[in-house]
């Protein structure tokens, strides 16, 4: 190689080196390699003449090309892999994730407390044989009061005051109208229960709401007296509870049942002594329920002289507040989250 050659290498060399480490971005990096590497380049053209040499001089200024392009060739590795290092660096500050911080996450739904004990005395009686049935919650007047044995001038409408819509339908004011569709649809004899929702166009207070939830419960067979109907209530409120209750039966007046009681258990609390949840009374009252009336079967086409039953109605929503010591009615239907997320 000739002393002009080996010096403009050496320069070319130097002066790559130079431009290679002084790079700001890739860009500059693939220019340098085009300008001095590439197929064009300047080492390519220092090898241009290697035909006219003597085979000595070609080895040794091959050796020397050869080593200029592998220095160039390390030198644009190691700044190439820096750069990629920089933007990776930068990215992973960018983009990092605290995979410890707790997430926001899904909040899980919860049972309403109704539902759950709901569900409860649903599963009692369904071991017990029998059916959950449901009826509408919009009603007509008959399954609500006449088959029910209340006709249209019964004192015992005023009890119940009633949602009416058009056309003579009204918003169920009990549970009971279940007992005639379930009649009219099972036959007998026939065990049912219907939790269902129920509306009274009351004076909202602390224990009062528009809309509540009630069960009904009916058994319809050949030979029931009220022991079974004691028994079933005492087996259903001991589930509830889980212990062992005392009951006792008031008369109640229901159109529907005769007899017709109020069914109350001795105070959970002070166990009969009297406190401020019983009224000082020793007694609270749990339901209402009594022998179905001869009417009542008959109007449902049930032959009285052939068929008895039981039925009972219970104030689930009551219920509900006794078990988890809910204060106030309206929290049931608020649908406060922070009320809704302890249970
Ligand atoms: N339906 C009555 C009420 O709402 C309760 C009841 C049901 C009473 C069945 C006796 C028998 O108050």
């Amino acid at each position: 190689m000739s002393a002009a050659n080996l010096e403009s290498l050496e320069s070319l060399e130097q002066d790559a080196l130079q431009r290679i480490q002084s790079a700001a971005a890739l860009a500059d990096l693939e220019a340098v390699r085009v300008e001095l590497l590439g197929r064009k380049g300047k080492l390519a053209g220092l090898s241009k003449d290697m035909g006219q040499l003597t085979p000595e001089e070609r080895a040794s200024r091959g050796k020397l090309l050869n080593r200029a392009k592998q220095a160039l060739e390390e030198a644009l590795e190691q700044r190439k892999s820096a750069f990629e290092d920089t933007a990776l660096h930068t990215r992973l500050q960018a983009e990092w994730v605290d995979l410890t911080v707790p997430a926001p996450g899904v909040r899980p739904g919860s049972l309403h407390p109704v539902t759950l004990v709901q569900r409860e005395i649903e599963d009692l009686f369904v071991s017990m044989g029998f059916t959950v049935l449901s009826g509408p919650e919009v009603e007509t007047e008959h399954h609500n009061f006449d088959a029910l044995n209340i006709p249209g001038d019964h004192p015992a409408r005023d009890m119940q005051d009633t949602f009416w819509l058009e056309g003579g339908y009204l918003l169920r004011t009990h549970t009971s109208p279940v007992q005639i569709r379930g009649m009219r649809k099972l036959g007998p004899p026939l065990r049912m229960i219907a939790p269902g929702r129920v509306f009274r166009n009351e004076e909202l207070d602390a224990s009062h709401e528009h809309t509540f939830y009630q069960i009904e419960g009916m058994m319809v067979d050949r030979e029931i007296s009220v022991s079974h109907l004691i028994y079933y209530m005492k087996t259903m409120l001991e589930g509830l509870f889980r212990r062992e209750v005392t009951v006792r039966l008031r008369p109640g007046y229901f159109p529907f049942v005769e007899p017709g009681f109020e069914l109350e258990i001795q105070c959970l609390l002070c166990g009969g002594k009297g406190c401020p949840v019983c009224k000082q009374s020793g007694w609270l009252e749990q339901l209402g329920c009594g022998l179905v009336h001869p009417n009542v079967l008959r109007m449902s086409g049930i032959d009285p002289e052939e068929w008895m039953g039981w039925a009972f109605g219970l104030g689930l929503t009551r219920l509900v507040m006794m078990r988890y010591g809910i204060d106030d009615i309206r929290h049931l239907q608020g649908g406060d989250l922070r009320f809704l997320r302890q249970f």
